[in-house]
């Protein structure tokens, strides 16, 4: 703990020299947040990758609220996640198709997945060196390190050419799945004093069933497990190029950096749970709410919880926030929200999970419309709020939800890090206006 008293009389001191009240942001037309007056984002790309629809325009060029929809290079995600077209790789499909701009045929296909499968294997002492022997407490700042650390296994890691950053990125997302199961192991064993297990990845399967098996101390899954991994996988590939981390993506690797560094930065702020980190946040708030009234709970009850959390009155939500809920594009709905609650009322069946699962649709749609009597806008369930419930039937911990999440967004950095280089590759550097004072220099002494 920091004794220095002084420190805290500077920083209260400081307060005299150095606020900036809030209407100076409408005073300069700042745009905060990078948002415009009707909460829409302020255009700073073209992209031909990912769509993500959340509302329309009138004639008068109004923001009119709609169901939303996600395209994966023009395709509606619904149509590529219908369950009677599934043949097992959706992720390594999407990824494809994100990458390349078309859908595979199967012999292309079968060469990508190769490709990621071939890499699968980490180099020879980094187990040992970088995630056995320096356990990490959260796995989001492991893969931090771990991805910085895999830049000294690469024999020409500056090279920032178009091809090889493509290579250097599929590199990493087929080592991916490992590096954040075995930092998990190594938490756990390290930490919490579990044993160690270390199952190692096998070229004949997927990114999801590959997850599971060195996941599982048994190594096994079953094929709706798996299928329901993929399409999370699948779900989180991509959204568009204003998303958070993958403008952070942008941002830092139009400085022509290493792609390792640029990636570390994404998921930096992937971590923030008001992003990515919202599964984690959510599958917690759900445990206290359930601790606390019951999945028997009346309507009222939840909607009582609900105003609690708004509030900041509810145990573990200080910040007023309900996790899972709103999001900077959709307004009446998440698409991936919708899809993932779908399949998660298939296997919840499967795994006698129906009771919570209900309760989980009984929350959502009393929060939707609490959150819209109380903020005065449409806010629906996004893409976190079933995740978490679809991991835990899955049996993935709690851990590794956000981590999960860059395993699959890395292919999307990858393919809005490549369309950036290839078509704007200009150095992100907006402006800041000076609103202080100008003050005379003081010589030390006379202070
Ligand atoms: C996703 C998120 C960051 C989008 O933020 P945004 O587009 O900037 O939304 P805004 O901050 O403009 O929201 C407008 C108002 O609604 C509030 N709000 C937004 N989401 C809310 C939520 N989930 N619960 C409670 N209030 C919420 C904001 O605090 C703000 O209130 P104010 O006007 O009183 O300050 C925000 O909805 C959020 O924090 N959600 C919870 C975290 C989450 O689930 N993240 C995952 C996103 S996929």
């Amino acid at each position: 703990m920091d004794k220095n008293i002084y420190l805290a009389q500077f920083y209260g001191k400081s307060q005299n020299y150095t606020q900036i009240p809030r209407e100076w942001f409408t005073k300069y037309g700042v745009k905060r947040g990078l948002r415009n007056e009707d909460h829409t984002g302020v255009l700073v790309g073209l992209t031909r990758i990912a769509d993500v629809v959340g509302y329309q325009r009138d004639e008068k060029g109004q923001k009119v609220d709609c169901d939303g929809v996600l395209y994966y290079r023009g395709i509606d995600i619904r149509e590529l996640a219908k369950v009677e077209n599934y043949r097992g790789y959706l992720y390594e499909e999407a990824s494809f198709l994100l990458l390349f701009g078309y859908l595979p045929t199967e012999d292309e296909l079968n060469a990508f997945c190769k490709v990621l499968q071939n890499g699968y294997d980490l180099p020879d002492d980094f187990l040992e060196m970088n995630l056995l022997r320096l356990p990490g407490k959260n796995l989001m700042n492991k893969l931090q390190h771990a991805l910085l650390t895999l830049y000294n296994y690469d024999p020409d890691p500056d090279n920032t050419d178009v091809y090889q950053t493509l290579r250097k990125g599929l590199n990493i997302m087929s080592k991916l799945p490992s590096i954040a199961v075995y930092a998990y192991m190594s938490k756990v064993h390290y930490y919490n004093r579990k044993s160690l297990v270390i199952h190692y990845p096998r070229k004949d399967y997927s990114t999801a069933e590959n997850i599971l098996s060195m996941l599982r101390p048994d190594s096994k899954f079953t094929p709706k497990e798996a299928q329901l991994l993929d399409l999370l996988l699948f779900l989180h590939a991509d959204h568009g190029g204003g998303t958070n981390s993958t403008f952070t993506n942008i941002v830092v690797s139009s400085t022509d950096t290493d792609l390792y560094s640029s990636m570390a930065s994404s998921v930096g702020a992937l971590k923030g749970p008001r992003h990515g980190g919202a599964n984690i946040r959510v599958s917690l708030m759900m445990e206290q709410v359930i601790d606390a009234i019951g999945i028997k709970a009346t309507d009222e009850q939840i909607v009582d919880v609900i105003h609690q959390i708004l509030n900041k009155k509810f145990k573990g939500c200080h910040d007023g926030l309900v996790y899972g809920f709103g999001h900077a594009v959709y307004t009446l709905s998440d698409p991936r929200a919708e899809i993932m609650r779908h399949y998660c009322g298939i296997l919840a069946k499967e795994k006698g999970m129906t009771d919570i699962f209900r309760f989980y649709n009984r929350f959502e749609k009393l929060a939707m419309k609490t959150l819209k009597e109380e903020k005065g806008v449409n806010m629906c369930s996004n893409v976190d709020y079933y995740s978490g419930f679809a991991y835990n039937m899955l049996g993935i911990p709690r851990d590794l939800y956000t981590p999960l999440f860059v395993i699959s967004r890395m292919v999307g950095w990858l393919a809005h890090n490549i369309e950036h280089k290839l078509y704007d590759n200009r150095i992100v550097r907006p402006a800041a206006k000076y609103v202080g004072d100008l003050m005379d220099y003081i010589p030390r002494k006379d202070r």
